[in-house]
């Protein structure tokens, strides 16, 4: 057992330190490389614009943001939230909490100017291996993602949530499907192959 979590964390570190999208955001000073994530699934899809309000879950160490903050400009707003602790990115408010707690939820809808145009998520439970651990905590706060969304989301609003595939996952993407008038599954370029994650991103949020 020992040998075999050092041979998959050693290839870990290959992988990392050989991953063309790890070179590519250290090169431009970004937070990590999930920040090509959101921006392959922003240019095909066009999501984000200029002035809008987001909502970013589990957003440390901040890349996503970063880039959601070139996209909106200095008229946008963004409310982030994570477990961890996330340096500043002025213009980004950061709140440190575990969503599935109702006090952090509540300092989220308390931050809340309006109602915002994107729920975003990129949000991860630590990672065990075994999947009948993981898959089920991934739906449990992509669950709550979208409690938040459903609470935050304007009209014709969007969600991106990143959950981990395997059983339930078409349960959740069909109750999407019952709140908003698109609903597709996304696989960046950057997301890992051998990683069970996929994006699921929901647009046009049925008030
Ligand atoms: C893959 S990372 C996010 C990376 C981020 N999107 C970026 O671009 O820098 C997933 C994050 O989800 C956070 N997370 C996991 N469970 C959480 C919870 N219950 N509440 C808030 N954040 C949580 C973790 O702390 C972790 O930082």
């Amino acid at each position: 057992m020992k040998k075999k979590r050092s041979i998959s964390s050693r290839r870990w570190l290959y992988e990392h330190f050989t991953d063309r999208f790890v070179k590519d955001a250290q090169l431009n000073n970004l937070r990590s490389r999930a920040w090509f994530k959101l921006r392959d699934i922003d240019l095909k899809y066009n999501l984000l614009k200029d002035k809008m309000h987001i909502i970013d879950l589990g957003s440390f160490p901040g890349s996503w943001s970063q880039y959601a903050l070139h996209k909106i400009g200095k008229y946008g707003y963004i409310i982030a939230c994570d477990i961890n602790l996330m340096s500043d990115i002025p213009g980004v408010f950061f709140i440190q909490g575990d969503i599935s707690i109702q006090e952090t939820r509540m300092h989220i809808l308390q931050l809340l100017k309006k109602k915002v145009d994107v729920v975003m998520s990129d949000i991860s439970p630590n990672l065990t291996g075994i999947s009948t651990i993981d898959i089920p905590r991934s739906i449990f706060l992509a669950n709550l993602v979208f409690e938040i969304a459903y609470m935050t989301l304007s009209n014709k609003g969007i969600l991106l949530v990143k959950i981990f595939q395997g059983l339930g996952v078409k349960n959740f993407f069909n109750k999407l499907q019952l709140y908003f008038n698109i609903v597709k599954v996304c696989k960046p370029v950057a997301s890992r192959n051998r990683s069970r994650e996929i994006f699921i991103l929901a647009i046009g949020f049925k008030k």
